[in-house]
C-alpha cells in the first residue's frame, strides 16, 4: 500500500504535529533494471527510476504533496504555479484532493495534450499565458508576493524537500548510492533535490558514497550549459523548454560538488532515446524524460566507461502525457487487415519467422 512520502520519510521532511499527512499514493516508484540497453552499453548495473508511476504521471507529486500539506497547515486559501504541464497537473490533482483552489499559468500552445487534459479534469483554473514558461513563472512570482496565494513552483522550498525522497528511495533499494545519476534538467529543481537527498542520506549514514550528478538540458534550451539565459528556448521536449531556470545556482552546485556534468542533448538524440526506451526496454517515458538516457548514450559514445558502474537514469514522466508526439514520431507499425482469420494469419505468420 502506498503510504506516501509524508508518512514514509516524515523524519526528513518539514512535518510538524499540525501538518496533514496527505497522500494520493505518491512515491515508492519502481527502480527497474535495464534488460537490454545496459548490457549493450557494457553496463550490467543500469536502472531506470520510473517517476511516471506517480499518481499524476510525473515526479512532481513528491514535492506537491509536501507543498500542499504546508499550505493547508498555514491556512492558505489557494495555490498558484506556472508550468510546462506536469507541475500544473500535479497542483491540480492535489488541489482537488485537498479542496484548495489551484490557479495554473501555462504557456499557450506549448503544453502537451495529456497534461492540459489533466489540469482540466482535476478542475484547476487554467490561465493560458501568451508567452513562454519563464514569462509565466515571473508573473506567478510577482503575483504571489503581492497576494495571499501560495506559490507551489519549486521556488517554494517544500517542493524540493518532497522531491528529494526519490534519492532516498534509490538508496533504499540499491543499498547505497549509484556511481552516476542521469537526470533531465529544466527549471533545475529536481537535480537540486536529488543531490540534497543523497547528501542528507550520506550524512545520516544511510549510504557510503555519493553519485556524480549528470544533468541534461535540451540543446535549444540549455542556459546552464551555455552560461546565459536563453530568451526563446526551443525543443521538442516541451517539459524542459525553459530559458532561465529558477534553481540554476543550486544545480551548478550539485554538478560541481558531485564531480558531475550538466550537458545538453539535441532533439534528435532525445527522440532516439525516447524510442529506444520504449522499444528496447518497455518503458514509455515522455520526451523530456528521455533526456537522461540521451545523455547517457552521448557520454558513452564519447568514451565514458560504464563497466562495473552502477547507473540510474531518472525517467521523470509518463509517455502517455504526450500522445501526439508518440504517434507522429514513431514509424507507424499498424497494418490494415480484412476481418478474416486468413488475413490475420497471412500477416502474422510472415512476421514471426
Ligand atoms: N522532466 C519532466 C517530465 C518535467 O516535467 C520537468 C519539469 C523536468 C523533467 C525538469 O525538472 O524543472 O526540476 O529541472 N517540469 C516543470 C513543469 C518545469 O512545469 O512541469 P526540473
Amino acid at each position: 500500500m502506498g503510504i506516501g512520502v509524508l508518512r514514509k520519510y516524515r523524519d526528513y521532511l518539514p512535518v510538524t504535529e499540525d501538518t496533514p499527512l496527505l497522500s494520493l499514493g505518491e512515491g515508492d516508484t519502481p527502480l527497474v533494471r535495464s534488460n537490454r540497453l545496459g548490457p549493450e552499453l557494457g553496463c550490467e548495473d543500469l536502472y531506470f527510476k520510473l517517476e511516471g508511476c506517480n499518481p499524476t504521471g510525473s515526479f512532481k507529486d513528491r514535492g506537491m504533496v509536501v507543498a500542499m500539506a504546508k499550505a493547508l497547515e498555514q491556512g492558505s486559501v489557494a495555490v498558484m504555479c506556472a508550468s510546462t504541464g506536469n507541475t500544473s497537473a500535479s497542483a491540480a490533482a492535489y488541489s482537488a484532493y485537498c479542496n484548495l483552489p489551484a490557479f495554473v499559468l501555462i504557456p499557450k500552445g506549448e503544453v502537451a495534450l495529456g497534461k492540459l487534459a489533466q489540469a482540466m479534469a482535476y478542475g484547476a483554473r487554467i490561465l493560458m499565458v501568451d508567452g513562454n514558461f519563464d514569462v509565466a513563472l515571473k508573473l506567478v512570482r510577482i503575483f504571489t508576493e503581492k497576494h495571499a496565494i501560495t506559490l507551489v513552483n519549486s521556488v517554494n522550498p517544500h517542493r524540493l524537500e518532497g522531491q528529494k525522497t526519490a534519492a532516498f528511495e534509490v538508496v533504499d533499494v540499491l543499498g547505497d548510492a549509484p556511481d552516476y545519476l542521469f537526470i533531465p534538467v529544466g527549471n533545475a529543481g529536481n537535480i537540486t533535490a536529488y543531490w540534497r537527498g543523497f547528501r542528507e542520506y550520506y550524512q545520516a549514514g544511510c549510504c557510503n558514497a555519493l553519485p556524480k550528478m549528470m544533468g541534461f538540458q535540451a540543446e535549444g534550451a540549455a542556459p546552464i550549459v551555455r552560461g546565459a539565459p536563453v530568451a526563446h528556448p526551443q525543443t521538442i521536449a516541451s517539459a524542459i523548454r525553459i530559458g532561465n531556470p529558477a534553481s540554476w545556482k543550486s544545480a551548478v552546485e550539485a554538478r560541481d560538488s558531485s564531480g558531475g556534468v550538466i550537458d545538453m542533448v539535441s532533439d534528435d538524440e532525445i527522440l532516439e532515446a525516447y524510442r529506444l526506451l520504449a522499444s528496447r526496454e518497455g518503458i514509455f517515458g515522455e520526451p523530456a524524460s528521455a533526456a537522461s538516457l540521451a545523455g547517457l548514450l552521448k557520454h558513452h559514445r564519447q568514451g565514458l566507461d560504464l563497466r562495473g558502474k552502477r547507473v540510474v537514469c531518472v525517467i521523470t514522466g509518463s509517455g502517455l502525457k504526450d500522445p501526439d508526439l508518440a504517434v507522429s514520431s514513431v514509424a507507424a507499425h499498424t497494418i490494415e487487415v480484412k476481418p478474416t482469420l486468413e488475413a490475420v494469419e497471412e500477416v502474422t505468420l510472415s512476421l514471426v519467422s
